[in-house]
């Protein structure tokens, strides 16, 4: 073990398969990976969540070695993704968002040889997989489509015996019917111990099978915990019909306002429903509607890349 590797909540670097630390990565003068922060602890499913071009395959294929950060640090399985290349890629699976494959050889010829790279498959376990995804592993790799390509890998991925699956887009070109497959799979891996970092753009994909999830934008860490964590930071829409609506200075707790008449319309933060209800109450409140959080706002509200009334935690004040 390292010395001076130490974890600020005092977690033994052990617990985490992926530690990385302010990392930076540009590609000639646009800076993809903006100081990146991303803790991935062993045994949970990660979702990596952030719309198309945040950067989660930029930061996969630094954690697969694949490309040098210009900065940062970076901790694969305890050791180094760039030095230590060989043997980590004998513990882990990557599936990619667009797998290519040999244009002649065979699924199954191609499975047994992604599966050797990592000391082996599970037949059985392989079996089950090619059953279950319906893959026909006799066709040759020119003659796949999409979706078949992401089989293969992701079969090949799932019956290796590794500690870590690295998934970038995977179910991309799968029908819903093989996602739902896939989910399964996966929970089942997780079910057995292994760690699986799964990127996404989509909420939905991630939001059953992730332990906790990390939300990418431009290539900066804006939200990470779990999900009710997350739900903590979404914001209840109220809407309220009032004898007078209060001054701007009264309505600080208030976001998105929108006042009209009598009417007042706007969206709060959940820890501060409490004082923004008070100031309605005492502006002679007449009639009340609430909509409760939904993380779908929120993670619209992430996207937003023209929105800087993003409040992430440690830059409160951002806004308006
Ligand atoms: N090899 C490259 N050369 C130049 N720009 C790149 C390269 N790879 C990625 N980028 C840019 O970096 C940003 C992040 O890309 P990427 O990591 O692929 O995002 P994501 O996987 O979240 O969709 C995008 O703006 C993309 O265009
Ligand atoms: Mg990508």
């Amino acid at each position: 073990m390292p010395t001076g590797v130490s974890d600020a909540t005092g977690r033994p670097p052990a617990d985490l398969a992926v530690d990385v630390r302010k990392l930076h990565k540009s590609f000639g003068s646009f800076e993809a990976l903006r100081g990146l922060d991303l803790e991935v602890r062993r045994g949970e499913v990660h979702g990596f969540l952030g719309p198309n071009g945040a950067g989660k395959s930029t930061t996969i294929r630094v954690l697969l070695g694949l490309l040098r950060a210009n900065a940062g640090e970076v901790r694969l399985l305890g050791g180094d993704p760039w030095r230590d290349v060989v043997e980590l890629h004998r513990r882990l699976a990557y599936v990619p968002g667009d797998v290519s494959l040999w244009p002649s050889m065979t699924g199954g010829e191609m499975i047994d040889l992604l599966g050797s790279m990592r000391g082996g498959l599970d037949e059985d376990r392989r079996a089950d997989l090619v059953e279950r995804f319906e893959l026909d592993t006799a066709k040759r790799g020119r003659q796949y489509s999409k979706g078949n390509r992401q089989k293969v890998a992701i079969v090949a991925a799932l019956a290796s015996d590794v500690e870590l699956l690295i998934l970038d887009e995977p179910t991309s070109g799968l029908d819903p019917l093989m996602e739902n497959v896939f989910q399964e799979v996966v929970g089942e891996a997780k079910a057995l111990g292994t760690t699986v970092l799964l990127s996404s753009h989509i909420l939905a994909e991630v939001e059953s099978l992730a332990d906790r999830v990390s939300i990418i934008r431009d290539g900066v860490i804006v939200e990470t915990g779990t999900l009710t964590e997350l739900r903590g930071h979404t914001r209840t829409a109220v809407r309220a019909e009032l004898d007078t609506v209060p001054a701007a200075d009264r309505l600080t707790d208030f976001h998105d306002v929108d006042v009209d008449g009598h009417r007042l319309s706007a969206t709060v933060d959940s820890d501060r429903i409490g004082a923004a209800m008070e100031v309605l109450t005492a502006s002679g409140l007449r009639s009340l509607t609430v909509e409760p959080p939904s993380l779908e706002s929120l993670f619209l509200r992430l996207y937003d890349s023209d929105s800087d009334g993003v409040r992430v935690s440690d830059n409160p004040a951002a806004g308006e």
